[in-house]
């Protein structure tokens, strides 16, 4: 089993609960499954750059029209995707680690759905509309939030994007291990929630690895 961990959270592990839950649930995999292959992107280290006219061309021109050659700039424009989809069409399954800020994902894991969910990678577009070429299974999301989030909350801005985003691609199954209420100047339970969180993970790692 393939598994891509992509982290989108600038601040070091120490002072980090979503990082913890990562640490947790790859301690937890690699316990049951000594066999799994991990992959870590840490997107700070290595920022998509936001799309750009010319890397539009490159994505869409062939789909539009099948002779498209790409320029030397569109080429150029198209570099990361280039350089970074591939671990994600290697991938079983996708680990994203990260905070919420302003009710959803951080900008630069949005920056890198643009890279790298693109026609020609993830996926073909034609006549019949998008077809998956990839062959990813699962999305686990290790989550961490000052806030408590109640189910269907408005203002839950991060599970119905990710949902939708990766319904695009079509998959559906998308697993979270969610360390909310982590501001312990309003919850007095942050710690308990961050250790509930972290068995969630280490319960989603233990099942993905009988799976393998
Ligand atoms: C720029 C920014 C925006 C934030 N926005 C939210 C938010 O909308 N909702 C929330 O619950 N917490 C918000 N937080 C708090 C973080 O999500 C929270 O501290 C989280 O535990 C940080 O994760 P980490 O410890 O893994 O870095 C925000 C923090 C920052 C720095």
């Amino acid at each position: 089993m393939n598994v891509l961990h992509v982290i989108a959270n600038p601040r070091p592990a120490e002072t980090s609960a979503s990082k913890k839950l990562a640490f947790e649930f790859f301690a937890a995999l690699t316990e049951k499954n000594p066999d799994v292959v991990v992959n870590n992107v840490d997107l700070y280290q290595n920022k998509p750059p936001y799309v750009s006219a010319e890397a539009l061309n490159y994505f869409w021109g062939p789909v539009a029209n099948p002779a498209y050659i790409p320029s030397k700039a569109e080429e150029a424009a198209a570099n990361f995707s280039n350089n970074n989809a591939q671990a994600l069409m290697d991938a079983d399954v996708l680990v994203l680690t990260m905070p919420v800020w302003l009710n959803t994902m951080p900008a630069i894991l949005k920056a890198w759905f643009d890279q790298v969910l693109v026609p020609g990678k993830m996926f073909t577009f034609g006549a019949e509309g998008l077809l998956p070429t990839h062959h990813l299974r699962t999305v686990v999301l290790l989550v961490s939030s000052d806030q408590v989030y109640k189910e269907g909350d408005v203002r839950d801005g991060l599970t119905p994007a990710l949902r939708a985003i990766f319904a695009y691609i079509g998959v559906d199954d998308l697993q979270i291990a969610w360390a909310d209420g982590q501001d312990s100047s309003r919850h007095f339970d942050s710690e308990q929630r961050r250790e509930m969180a972290v068995e969630a993970a280490r319960e989603i790692a233990e099942d993905l690895a009988d799976l393998a």
